[in-house]
């Protein structure tokens, strides 16, 4: 037997060595973070200085050692009417006292079906049907499943295809790293999904820096999905899934014109064309969906995180009539599709989601983006000429500034400045050498004057 490894007391200054420590807010933290390894967290560097969250209101969350933080982040792209939204939490504690759990696969409960029609309600025309799933990672999964089967029931199974883009982030499961393009991602786990391909990403420092909105110039990278095309054949091709604004790898905001093209193109070939939403989606970039900003209509749609504010996992694939309708063929005693979660549709999940989207409804939350989105750009722009900064670009309640790495460092100088900027208040969030920030959408003018300060400050004060 390996011996027990010894238990390490934390010696951080907000914490006092002893079994467990109470926060300021009387909320017990444990002294030992040994057990639970962090996702996609610098784990030794974490459990030296550890930065917990004990609670959240509205645009604030307060630290273990009493502090409030601004939310920059909208905690991870998903808190996007702002923490502890009162209809959401009594609708969660009344379902879970009412209905706990009811079997997903053959049963159901009315609100699982309630939700499904008011998220079409509010989707783009045409995606009249949803599976629920509990994350984007799932979400991305049940979408591709979804693209192959479809054409598999049409007799047209060769196709069976996925085109993906560089810097895509389509969660981490072996579908989502492998339509996904960030390296560290893939690297590690073999070989992946074959039959695979990639377009190019549309991040163009040279020609689009400091661009305002949609960058100018790389509308024609959309027809670099010709060329895939013309190397493979369209008759092997199921689907190109790409995010509308690629989140996760820094805030590629899409050229004027390329996803129009992206659909042109896919249409022309009868290639599906999925959008991942688990970012862009309810409301993020000033209007319900990513589709309704850009005017495209994909075949599927997948999402997540806003959807229940992030409080409950959840996610929502949407699909098209014909998709759908393709697989309702058959006896009707054998299912359709096979496959689904435990915890597809969950009751709590489904309260969850109800009560977000009506709280998105009373306070018009699914387009207060647009209104705010000037004095967001013009904030986020000010930082230009800060030290470090090479690029800053926004769209909707998006924003990113990108730095100048340090030279054989890399990610080190933006990671300085979420530690400063979580120092003094302010949660930020970095990829490389990126701070990207999506606030939620109920921040006020002055808030994001006080956030973007912070960044100004810490800016100012890293290496
Ligand atoms: C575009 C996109 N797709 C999928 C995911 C994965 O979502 P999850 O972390 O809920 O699995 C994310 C997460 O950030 C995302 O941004």
């Amino acid at each position: 037997m390996r011996p027990r490894v010894k238990r390490q007391i934390m010696t951080g200054s907000r914490f006092n060595g002893s079994e467990d420590f109470v926060s300021n807010s009387n909320v017990v933290v444990p002294n030992d973070l040994s057990a639970f390894w962090m996702p996609f967290t610098a784990n030794r560097q974490f459990k030296k200085a550890p930065r917990m969250f004990v609670a959240a209101k509205d645009m604030h969350y307060t630290t273990s050692d009493g502090r409030q933080v601004l939310d920059g982040t909208a905690g991870l792209w998903c808190v996007n009417a702002g923490h502890a939204r009162p209809k959401i939490v009594e609708a969660i504690a009344k379902q879970a006292a009412e209905l706990d759990y009811a079997p997903a696969f053959q049963m159901g409960h009315p609100k699982a079906f309630e939700l499904a029609n008011r998220i079409v309600d509010i989707a783009p025309k045409g995606l009249d049907h949803v599976l629920f799933t509990n994350s984007g990672s799932e979400s991305v999964e049940t979408a591709l499943k979804v693209a192959l089967a479809y054409h598999r029931v049409k007799g047209d199974g060769a196709r069976s295809r996925l085109i993906g883009r560089e810097r895509g982030y389509h969660g981490v499961n072996f579908g989502g790293i492998s339509v996904g393009g960030i390296v560290t991602n893939r690297k590690m786990f073999g070989t992946l999904l074959t039959g695979v391909d990639h377009m190019p990403h549309t991040h163009n420092l040279s020609k689009n820096a400091f661009s305002k909105g949609l960058p100018e110039h790389g509308v024609d990278l959309a027809d670099e999905l010709e060329r895939i095309v013309t190397l493979h054949d369209a008759s092997t091709i199921a689907a190109v899934i790409v995010e509308p604004v690629a989140g996760s790898t820094g805030v590629l905001i899409p050229p004027a014109g390329y996803l129009k093209r992206l659909r042109e193109i896919t249409k022309k070939h009868g290639i599906l064309l999925i959008f991942d939403e688990v970012i862009t989606g309810f409301g993020r970039l000033g209007t319900p969906f990513g589709a309704d900003y850009f005017g495209v209509t994909p075949d599927i749609m997948v999402t997540a995180k806003g959807l229940t504010n992030g409080v409950i996992p959840m996610g929502a694939v949407l699909v098209s009539s014909e998709i759908h309708d393709a697989f309702m063929d058959g006896p009707e005693h054998v299912i359709e599709f096979f496959h689904g979660y435990t915890y597809s549709g969950n009751p709590v999940a489904s309260a969850a989601g109800l009560a977000t989207l009506e709280t998105y409804k009373d306070e018009d939350l699914l387009t207060r983006g647009a209104a705010l989105a000037p004095v967001w750009q013009d904030a986020l722009h000010s930082l230009k000429g800060e030290p470090h900064v090479i690029d800053i670009r926004n769209i909707g309640l998006v924003g990113a500034i990108e730095l100048e790495p340090i030279a054989g460092s890399p990610t080190k100088r933006a990671f300085s400045a979420f530690l400063k900027c979580f120092e003094d208040g302010y949660l930020i969030r970095t990829t490389g050498d990126i701070i990207a920030m999506s606030p939620p959408l109920i921040i006020s003018e002055s808030q994001i004057g006080e956030l973007i300060d912070g960044v100004r400050s810490a800016l100012r004060s890293i290496a």
